[in-house]
Parts: structure tokens; sequence; C-alpha cells
């Protein structure tokens, strides 16, 4: 059942806010304590859909995992090599980063596994991680495209492989690091843009050996080491700078507003949004900085700001890959015009996301324009009309960026199914409203 919901127009956002643990690092908390000899306390962990399908998955590979009673989630890995055969499908839901990394992981296991998930998900390209896991040894019985539900028939002989992504993806890379973690020997995965770099941090402080060096020709060339002891560790999530930033452009776009952020993740391969909002004229301030189990972290202080319409270079694109429809409507109620490039990537994401925010943008009577890979913005500083009922195509993103552009638009903001938002930022509506924000079931 689609669950529709209705954005007005507020006044004044105040507060202080948690938003939920980041996504990219809970998932890979839950795989790698699940390696891990010993026990390891996760605390913070985002408790979204796709990442309790990455949890059940770790248990259906063997690994004990209990969520206790204050919060916390505890682990008790298998060690490196030590995962058992599942005894069902790995239904991985909405998630390519669950989805993704898990077929990296359980490739240099000897055994078969068989993934699948939701209608998005099995629309999605796998063949980029699928082709190089092969190149180590694994098998793969996909349907046509490469694509869900497929089987990875794990190899008991896995080779370390050197091998330069042809796009820029965190998870792809990491899929690659995590078969090698079985595999004899040194796997090393080349990038010429750096992507968010969870997994080297987290495999680090779980006690692997990952070397990062300048690769020949530009780009970096990250190896791991082979057959690590990786021994269970406490992990500290930090709030998501993803799913920050929709309470954060809110606060932006609302007169009179002032919002604060706790213990938000600043990785610099997370924050090109804060960085461009900046540019844009944004106040932001990021205060309390400090380093959490390896990940930085800051206080986030947000005061409505009238911003201006920049160009965002297509490099930028790795560090807020996700942030584009947010930073689309952003730009929305700019004074000037916003071009976005290297976009290529939105178009096989939970959705052609590029696509839906040209749709839903104008269908709020602002001018956009589209290519292939690039946005276009013509933001005229006036409020834009809203007055519109968006197609999310069950996109978490897209729902909650339009969302937040009813919350600042002249006539409401209607999205047709909120219900993915819930893979990724539970509790969204009620963190909102409690900053005061009118956002209410339609009908
Ligand atoms: C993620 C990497 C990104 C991002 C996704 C999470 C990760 O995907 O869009 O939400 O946790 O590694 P790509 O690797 O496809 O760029």
């Amino acid at each position: 059942m689609a669950k529709p919901l209705i954005s007005r127009s507020t006044t004044a956002l105040t507060g202080s806010v948690r938003v939920p643990g980041d996504k990219s690092i809970s998932h890979r908390a839950l795989m790698l304590g699940a390696l891990a000899v010993g026990e390891s306390v996760v605390t913070g962990l985002l408790e979204g859909d796709d990442v309790l399908r990455t949890a059940a998955c770790m248990r259906a590979l063997g690994a004990e995992v209990e969520r206790r009673s204050d919060g916390s989630w505890r682990l008790f890995g298998r060690g490196v090599g030590g995962l058992m055969e599942p005894a069902d499908i790995l239904d991985m839901g909405n998630s390519g980063t669950g989805a993704r990394l898990l077929m990296g992981l359980v490739a240099s296991q000897a055994f078969t596994s068989f993934f699948t998930g939701d209608a998005s998900l099995r629309s999605r390209p796998m063949r980029r991680v699928s082709e190089p896991l092969g190149r180590m040894g694994a098998g793969f019985v996909s349907r046509d495209g490469g694509r869900l539900p497929l089987a990875v028939v794990g190899t008991d002989r896995p080779v370390p492989i050197t091998y330069e992504t042809p796009v820029a993806s965190a998870q792809v890379k990491s899929a690659i690091l995590l078969a090698g973690l079985n595999t004899p020997g040194e796997t090393t995965v080349i990038e010429r843009e750096a992507t968010r770099d969870h997994t080297e941090l987290m495999l680090r402080n779980f006690g692997a050996t990952v070397r990062v060096e300048a690769a020949e020709g530009g780009g970096r060339a990250i190896t791991v080491v082979g057959y690590p002891e990786l021994t269970g560790r406490p992990v500290m999530v930090p709030a998501d700078p993803s799913s920050a930033a929709f309470p954060a452009v809110a606060a932006l776009l609302v007169e009179g507003s002032e919002i604060r952020l706790p213990n938000v993740g600043i990785n610099p391969l997370r924050t090109g949004l804060y960085q461009t909002l900046l540019e844009m004229g944004a106040d932001i301030a990021f205060e309390n900085k400090r380093d959490q189990a390896g990940e930085p972290v800051a206080d986030l202080l947000v005061r409505a700001s009238r911003l201006k319409g920049i160009d965002v270079p297509a490099e930028r694109a790795p560090s807020m890959i996700d942030e584009y429809p947010i930073l689309a409507v952003a730009a929305a109620f700019a004074e000037g015009t916003t071009r976005m490039h290297g976009l290529g990537e939105l178009r096989v994401k939970e959705s052609d996301r590029l696509a839906a925010m040209a749709r839903g943008l104008a269908a709020c009577g602002v001018a956009v324009e589209e290519t292939q890979d690039t946005l276009t913005v013509h933001g005229t500083g006036r409020v834009p009309a809203g007055d519109a009922t968006i197609a999310t195509h069950f996109d978490h993103r897209i729902a909650m960026a339009f969302l937040v552009m009813g919350m600042a638009s002249a006539r409401p903001v209607t999205v047709d199914d909120a219900e993915a938002i819930d893979t990724s930022f539970p509790g969204f509506q009620a963190l909102m409203n409690g900053l005061g924000g009118k956002i209410e079931a339609v009908g």
C-alpha cells in the first residue's frame, strides 16, 4: 500500500535533532563484525530497512547478531573465511550497498549464495561487481543484463587481482576489497576519482592491513592484504551526513530557522554537498570537530540563508552522489542558475534520480534542463509554487527532497509514496515535524 504524504509551508524551524546513523558505515560494521573473531558492539547503528536486511543476511551466513535492549548491536563473528552457506535466498530489499558488498564478501567463500531484492534493486546493474569478482574466480548465474536475482558461486581458490574501477563507485571498490580478505596475497583497487573510504578505515580499525598509495597515471591504489586476523571492536556509527542534508536544507530555506544537528559524520569524501552549500552562501557551522572510532564528526549549526546559484563540478560528484536530489531543491530557491555536472550515475540509483528531479521540479513550477549527465536549475530567488504531486518511484531520497520542497514552497507538495523513506531515515516525518515541519498523511 502506497503511503502518500503532504508537506505544507511552515514557519521558522528550531531545535536540535539526532538524525539516524550512517547507512554506509552501518552496513560495513555488520559485515566486518560478522567476520571478526570475538565480540563487536555497534552503537548508533541505522535501524532502517536496508541495514536490517544486512543484519539478517549476516545471521544467515552464520554470525551471531543481536539487538540489545539499550539499542546497541552485539555481533560475534565467524572469522575471515568462516562464513557458512546460507540456507535461503538473501533478500537485500532496496539496498544496492548491501547487495554489492555482500556479493564481494561471499565471492571468496567456498559456497553458493542466491541474491534477490525489490523491483528497484532487481533493475540495477550488477556486472560492475560480478565482472571483477569473476576475475578473482567466483562464478555468477544471473538474469539478463547481469541483474538480480543472481547466484554467486564462491570459489575455494580465489586469486588476487589489481582492478581499475571503470565507474567511480565505493560499492565496487568495497566488494573487491571484501573479497580480497579471504584471498591469498594482495588485492588492489585503483580508482581515478576518490570515493568514500569507510571500508578502508573500518578494515584498518578491525586489524587488517590496507595500503593507500598514489596510482600511476592519477588517482589512488588501495591494497588489502589477504587473510588478516580481524578482531572484534566497538564501532560508534556517526549520524549520516546524507540524512542530515534534509533537515539542514530545510533550515536553510525556511526563513528565520536555526537548527542543530549533533554528531554528524564529516568524512571529507562525503561532504561535497556541504562544501557546495557554503559556496552558495549557506550559513552552516561545523562545531566541536572530533574523531570517533576512526571517522571525523562534528555538530552542525544551520541558519536560514539566502542562496545563490553556482556551477557544481563533475569532480565533486563522488563526494555528494546521494545529495543531488536535495541540492536540486536548494537550487530551486537560490537566486541564479545552478549547473550540476557529471551526474550519469544518478540514472542507476534507487530510481533514475536525474529524471525524477527534473520532472518533479518542473511540476513545482521550477525551470529545469536535463541532459544525459547534467541538471540545470534556474532559481529566481523567489519561492517556487509547489502545488504538485510527485512520483517517487520508491526512492527514499526523492521522497524526502520533495517533502523538504513543500516546507518552503508557496503551496503544498505531495509525494505519492513515502514508504521508501524507512530504508534510510526511519522517523523522518516525526523528526521534521519536531523541528516545525507540517508533513501529514494524505486522506
Ligand atoms: C555507497 C556508495 C554509493 C552511494 C550509496 C552508498 C556505499 O554508491 O550512492 O548510497 O556505502 O558504498 P556507488 O558505489 O554506486 O557510487
